[in-house]
């Protein structure tokens, strides 16, 4: 953790440019806009930002295009996976009832596709659908109407294509979706920060993952803070800058500390909680997000990442849980003038499905196992079956309430995720969850369950859950269901 010696005179966490948020009451929130990441970068450098896109007139329309390109990293060039040209993608800044339009190219060598992970939309047609295919060189075009009462929250893109989605991500292929508050929350700066990890060698090239990384579920050497090896944040002491964090990671849980700053958490995935909640740390299973307060104390500080024993898969040699260090992610400076402070973030008033009446109950059950001689690869089921996307496992009727048992008999914890209905977490393991709390990936942990309520409310149609441990969800770790 080399101390920030580059004390810049710049403002606000480094602006270039900055957007005023349209915000009653004078308040002014700055989207800090430095420059694009993935161009030429180096350790020590002042964090950037993914380029922001945001919707005007209810719509957004803009073009992805997904294409091996060369970005630096680090210090070294590598060979990743791009959407635009950077890694991350841009960030998509919509609002309820915004219509997101997206013109998908596809200048991979594989077939790739996009799914809006956690966006409440309709998994039909061209919407979020991620049993459609986009060929090598082809063009596809997306369109997800986004309801008016669409909770706020920090969403994400990325591709989904059965088999590789894990390379795909891994390679660099993620971008943040915010749909943004109708509250006001007083912030300073706000911030996109998407962890990610990847393994590159020398020359730049990532490697394919062995079969033991793809059972265990791949961890890259190198963990990255929107492209970057532990950049720096500038601030100064009192404000309170807005972090929307993404945990892009392939597998890797993310069990974030910032110690000697207060951290208020707004909410997880999807929506506010009933207030701001004080943690010291945040808990990320690869898929999930946070959107988090942060009130500048003056001096240095480290974002870290501190190891997480997600379990071992029994019968692999040598298998284990990574021990390891904490991980320096970024370094924050907070020195300088200080700040007038800000009023308190407003709460909301999430529903509470335990007050409603259920319709129903399922037990859904992840294994692992079946590893055959000769290095075959293990099995990974739920209910006993690998993912056939011609098979409808959960046949539920629109408009219901369901209470989901997910029973994980294996020796690893498990990211249970679900489109398109969000998951109000009723019990993670033995923890009971009082507060209503929406999430769309919900841990469950080894030898363990997890509960959750799901309103199958809104859309209709076909769509997926799975383990978000992409290499599992590619080994067939995902199931289909269809709400009619
Ligand atoms: Cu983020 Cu089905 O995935
Ligand atoms: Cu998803
Ligand atoms: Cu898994």
């Amino acid at each position: 953790m080399e101390p920030m010696t580059r004390r810049s005179a710049l403002t606000l966490g480094g602006v270039g440019a900055a957007f005023v948020l349209a915000g009653g009451a004078g308040l002014v929130s700055v989207w800090s806009t430095r420059s694009e990441p993935g161009s030429s970068r180096t350790t020590g450098t002042e964090v950037l930002q993914p380029a922001l896109i945001r919707s005007t007139n209810g719509a957004l329309d803009v073009t992805l295009t997904a294409a091996a390109s060369a970005v630096v990293i680090g210090g070294t060039t590598v060979n990743a996976f791009t959407y635009n040209g950077s890694v991350p993608g841009p960030t998509l800044l919509v609002r309820p009832g915004d219509t997101l339009s997206v013109t998908m190219t596809n200048q991979l060598d594989d077939p790739t596709n996009l799914h809006t992970h956690g966006l409440h939309v309709s998994p039909k047609g061209s919407g979020d659908n991620v049993f459609r295919r986009i060929d090598a060189g082809a063009t596809a075009e997306y369109r997800y109407e986004i309801p008016l009462d669409h909770p706020p929250g920090v969403f994400w893109y990325h591709p989904h294509h059965h088999g590789m989605a894990a390379q795909q991500v891994f390679a660099g292929l993620y971008g943040a979706i915010i749909v943004d508050d109708t509250a006001q929350i007083p912030a300073t700066v706000e911030r996109v920060l998407i962890v990610s990890d990847v393994t590159f060698d020398a020359f730049g090239t990532i490697p394919v993952a062995s079969q033991m990384d793809r059972m265990r579920g791949r961890e890259g050497t190198t963990v990255l803070l929107n492209g970057q090896v532990n950049p720096t944040i500038a601030a100064h002491p009192g404000e309170r800058e807005r972090w929307r964090i993404v945990n892009a990671c392939t597998s890797r849980y993310l069990d974030l500390r910032l110690d000697g700053q207060a951290l208020q958490l707004l909410g997880n995935d999807s929506g506010r909680f009933g207030s701001p909640r004080d943690v010291d740390s945040l808990s990320l299973m690869p898929g999930s997000r946070a959107d988090v307060l942060v009130t500048m104390a003056g001096g240095t500080s480290v974002l870290q990442a501190l190891p997480v024993d997600r379990g071992s898969s029994a019968g692999m040699m040598g298998g284990g849980t990574p021990s390891g260090s904490s991980i320096t992610l970024a370094t924050l400076n907070v020195a300088g003038a200080v700040a007038a402070p800000l009023a308190r973030a407003p709460g909301s008033d999430p529903r509470d499905l335990r007050s409603e009446s259920l319709d129903g109950e399922r037990t859904l059950t992840l294994a692992m196992g079946g590893a055959g001689m000769g290095g075959s690869m293990m099995r990974f089921t739920i209910d006993g079956r690998a993912f056939d996307p011609g098979r409808i496992d959960q046949s539920v009727a629109a408009g219901t309430i369901e209470e989901w048992t997910i029973v994980n008999t294996s020796s690893m914890d498990h990211p249970f995720h679900l489109h398109v209905w969000p998951m109000q977490v009723i019990e993670v393991g033995d923890q009971v969850v009082d507060e209503p709390t929406w999430q769309d990936v919900v841990n469950v942990p080894a030898r363990s369950s997890s509960r959750v309520r799901i309103a199958f409310e809104d859309f209709t149609g076909t769509s997926v859950y799975h383990c978000h441990i992409l290499d599992h969800e590619d080994n067939g770790m995902m199931g289909v269901i269809s709400v009619g």
